[in-house]
């Protein structure tokens, strides 16, 4: 028998060597490359190299069972998982400790469970008796769940290979759970693989829809190493401020259905209650006309939803460099929009401090805001307020022309839908939209003159 390679993977970054070195080659860090076991009774079960079996082809046209989706009970949910959960798929659901991973989930499952659902809900960082704490503050003690506390992957597919196959089973969360197959503490990236792999192997020959939670790092990644995001069929993140009580629930990647869709909730005291009509939650507050606010209409995934942005400039009588922060946008496109105001309208910012801020800790990365960055910023240095029923759209560019977004009808409807009468924006946008009111904004000078005017 040949003899068996070894291989030793990097526990930062998953970097896999042929030999074992001091400092992982990819991505420098000390004494991280640890072996990975190099047979086991699973990958002897499975080895390839020792004659393997012939294997089927099909074209690509032979008929297919179309997708039975089940309704995870929340439509929010459904619509960012594409229109509910799939037979077979894994699901990887990450975000931050104690954004309410666990709460959205159990209120799935009591929802599924009690549509006549088989769920099997396997805890390893609680023990059953908080879960069940958690189920009757959400009102959901009754659902028949079947509720587990356990970190080895052998005990649960032991257990789930003696009965039935469930509907769905969640995993909270995968950096908890062990693998026998393999060596290492629970958490690192060879045990987090080893596991996710074989309890996606059980959902796919199965066809149980299986959940993973994974706990995102501080840089933003799920479970360390991205490792897990190629294994799964979808992955969701779980987002918000944990001072704001809303979240959003966004797909990164789904092979059953579109990414950037997302769903959006409210952590109330029972529980995720769901946001139907986001732009509500994000325009809340807004009585008054105050000089340096301007609403922008964004896009997430199908969906318009109206945010507020702010703008506060601050005079400073000494010379200390001005400061400029941001919250919810891209200092770097701040810049750059002060930059053009400054160039092309003759503003001058430099000696003020900017503040820039995207109402209620949205995030924005749509360069069709700036235009509404700029109004903000141009009204706030004036001292004007923009007019409340306007909304601004349109991306800047460095010569300060406004130039065309994408999805603008979509923008405009949800916008009369709530009530706006006007919108400001690239000359020629709003030909399709009949109820709203549409300026021409061609460029940043012609911006300045409209706020100026709008006394
Ligand atoms: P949890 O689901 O435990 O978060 P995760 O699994 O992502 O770590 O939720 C944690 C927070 O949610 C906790 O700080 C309390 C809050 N919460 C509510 O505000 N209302 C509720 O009904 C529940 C169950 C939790
Ligand atoms: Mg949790």
């Amino acid at each position: 028998m040949a003899k068996p390679k070894r291989r030793y993977i990097c526990a930062e970054c998953g970097g896999v060597s042929s030999r074992w070195q001091g400092q992982c080659p990819d991505c420098s860090e000390w004494n991280t490359l640890v072996e990975e076991a190099p047979e086991t009774k699973f990958t002897a079960k499975h080895d390839l190299s020792s004659g393997g079996r012939a294997i089927a082809f099909e074209s690509l046209d032979s008929p297919t069972k179309p997708l039975n989706r089940r309704s995870t009970g929340l439509a929010e949910f459904d619509r960012a998982l594409g229109g509910g959960l799939v037979p077979g798929c894994a699901i990887l659901m990450g975000g931050e400790p104690g954004i309410g991973k666990s709460t959205l989930l159990l209120q799935a499952a009591a929802a599924i469970a009690k549509t006549g659902g088989d769920v099997v809900y396997v805890s390893g960082e609680e023990a059953t008796g908080q879960v069940r704490m958690r189920a009757k503050r959400l009102g959901l003690a009754d659902a028949p769940i079947k509720l587990a506390a356990a970190t080895s992957v052998r005990d649960i597919l032991t257990t789930l290979g003696k009965g039935g196959a469930p509907d769905m089973l969640v995993v909270d969360s995968i950096q908890t759970m062990h693998s026998d197959m393999i060596e290492g503490a629970p958490g690192t990236v060879s045990q987090v693989r080893a596991s996710a792999f074989e309890l996606i192997r059980y959902a796919k020959e199965t066809g149980t829809c299986l959940v993973l939670v994974g706990h995102v790092t501080k840089d933003g990644n799920i479970a360390g190493p991205r490792v897990l995001e190629h294994m799964v069929d979808t992955v969701m993140s779980f987002e918000g401020e944990r001072s704001h009580q809303y979240r959003i629930l966004r797909s990164l990647k789904n092979r059953f259905g579109a990414v950037d869709e997302i769903g959006v909730f409210a952590m109330e005291g029972q529980g995720l209650e769901e946001v139907s009509n986001p732009s509500s939650l994000f325009l809340s507050g807004r009585e008054e006309p105050i000089a340096g606010s301007a609403v922008f209409p964004a896009i997430e995934g199908t969906r318009p939803v109206l945010v507020e942005i702010q703008a506060l400039i601050v005079r400073l009588q000494s010379g200390a460099t001005p400061r400029r922060a941001v919250v919810g946008w891209d200092s770097g496109r701040l810049a750059m929009l002060l930059a053009v105001l400054e160039s092309r309208c003759g503003l001058s910012f430099s000696t003020a401090e900017v503040y820039l801020n995207v109402a209620g800790g949205y995030r924005l990365s749509d360069p069709a805001a700036d235009l509404a960055v700029a109004a903000a910023l141009v009204s706030a240095l004036a001292d004007k307020p923009l007019a409340a029923d306007a909304i601004w759209l349109g991306e800047v560019s460095l010569s300060g022309e406004v130039r065309p977004v994408a999805h603008s009808a979509l923008r405009l409807r949800e916008a009369a839908k709530l009530g706006f009468k006007r919108a400001c924006g690239p000359v020629d946008g709003g030909q399709d939209v009949k109820k709203l009111g549409y300026s021409d904004v061609g460029g940043v000078a012609s911006l300045v003159d409209r706020v100026m005017a709008s006394a």
